[in-house]
């Protein structure tokens, strides 16, 4: 199997009696989520997704992303939240953090709209000065500020500099089928439009255009991603808690917060896990996290965050559990050489691949974890390749459905993010709003 869950070193901190006793709930979590019961059932469509994608659709992602390629020197991605992530963790886990940075025959791809601030987006608006530049606009509402925001500010960046005409070849939108400001937009102006499904959720989306047309921009391979999705929806598609090894991380998560471990870490050793690391923050908080529950998804990147964060881990208040993501293979090695008078004392690595005292730093960091308290679960991969992650963000959507059924939530609505929405609305004077901006600005005045 491409990711298999290690739970050799969960023995001090959870007993076989104890998963014994979550399977008849992880059962019935099973049952709801493949019965289409549950709560939040109109959001199932990521379920059968890597088997049953429309097919003509992805045909029309892999030309689109090829005329990015031979026509633009820049791809800018808007989009934020579920239509940002997935897509730049896969680009920066298979590519590389650096990939801007790197010498390709692919464009550069600049991510916009996942923020308000005007520097940020003056910044990479800069950096498409003089060079060819694309948009995709990601948004399946159409309307949410921030993408929306960046996306007035390109589009007309883009028609002084192309013409409407020109302009409108290269704009690609990712957005509902039929509803949506950005919809009728597209019809408008005729730009080339990708679908959203209307039973997937944003966070739950990188294996549709949303998340596909960029990926496939930066060179990777979106059929292999999709088939390797597709091998862990058969390895998982089964009620048992022995061989389901997304199930049995979702059972282990759930016996350890009830057992107080309020914050999973989820631990890298590799950079270019840092937005693959985002991106699971996003789908399991804003999955769980609602009604009071959820453990809060934290991450870190070591050895870096050792140095950091590792302290706290260590030897801080005992709240925290970790899943650690160990990759056999992961990029190129390079050997440590001899030195003749061996000043820095190195010389004991001397014909070792810097991977190799990379894996001793994690084992040796597991066992002092697990020594102060702190239980580890290890998410094994041979590699770092399409299929792997395909099936990686399979294994993490099923386990984060499954959480949610056994927490007894809704993991596919995400109601807490209007909060913030309605009041920036309200202070910024939009119509409609203007007596939660009367209590609103009286409160800020004290
Ligand atoms: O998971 C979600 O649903 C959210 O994070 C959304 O993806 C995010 O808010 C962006 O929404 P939209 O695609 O409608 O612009």
């Amino acid at each position: 199997m491409a990711v298999r869950l290690n739970d050799a070193y969960m023995k001090a901190f959870v007993s076989q009696k104890e998963l014994e006793a979550i399977r008849p709930q992880v059962t019935c979590a099973h049952q709801l989520l493949h019965s289409g019961k549950g709560l939040g059932n109109d959001f199932l469509g990521w379920l059968d997704l890597p088997r049953d994608y429309d097919k003509a659709e992805f045909e029309a992602v892999r030309k689109a992303a090829e005329k990015i390629r031979s026509d633009s020197d820049v791809l800018v991605v808007i989009g934020i939240g579920g239509s940002y992530l997935g897509a730049r963790a896969a680009i920066e886990l298979l590519k590389s953090p650096l990939y801007n940075n790197l010498k390709k025959d692919t464009p550069d791809i600049y991510f916009a709209g996942n923020t308000l601030s005007a520097g940020y987006l003056d910044e990479v608006l800069s950096l498409c000065e003089g060079r060819d530049v694309s948009l995709n606009v990601i948004s399946k509402s159409g309307t949410t500020t921030e993408p929306a925001l960046a996306f007035r500010i390109f589009r007309e960046w883009m028609e002084a500099k192309y013409g409407k005409e020109e302009a409108a070849r290269r704009i690609y939108c990712t957005t509902d089928r039929s509803e949506g400001t950005l919809k009728e937009l597209c019809d408008k102006n005729g730009y080339q439009t990708f679908v959203i499904p209307d039973d997937v959720g944003g966070r739950f989306s990188v294996l549709t255009p949303v998340g596909l047309l960029p990926i496939a921009v930066a060179g990777c391979d979106i059929g292999k991603l999709m088939e390797g999705a597709e091998a862990a929806r058969q390895a998982f598609a089964e009620d048992d808690l022995t061989h389901n090894d997304s199930y049995r991380y979702a059972a282990y998560r759930n016996i350890l917060s009830r057992k107080g471990k309020s914050v999973e870490l989820l631990v890298s050793y590799e950079p270019r896990f840092a937005m693959m690391n985002e991106w699971f923050k996003q789908l399991f908080g804003e999955s769980e996290g609602k009604d009071g529950k959820g453990l809060f998804p934290a991450s870190a990147v070591f050895s870096t965050d050792l140095h950091s964060l590792g302290q706290f881990v260590q030897d801080g208040s005992r709240v925290l559990f970790e899943t650690v993501i160990s990759v056999k293979g992961c990029g190129k090695d390079l050997l440590v050489k001899e030195e003749p008078d061996d000043f820095d004392g190195l010389n004991f690595l001397s014909n070792q691949g810097m991977s190799a005292v990379n894996r001793k730093a994690m084992e040796g960091t597991i066992l002092a974890h697990t020594q102060g308290g702190v239980p580890n679960l290890i998410l094994e991969m041979d590699a770092v390749n399409e299929y792997e992650l395909g099936f990686l963000i399979y294994f993490f959507e099923k386990a984060c459905a499954v959480s949610g059924y056994l927490l007894g939530v809704n993991p596919f609505d995400q109601p807490g993010v209007e909060g913030y929405k309605k009041n920036m609305f309200a202070l910024l004077g939009k119509p409609g709003y203007e007596q939660q901006r009367a209590e609103l600005e009286a409160k800020l005045k004290g």
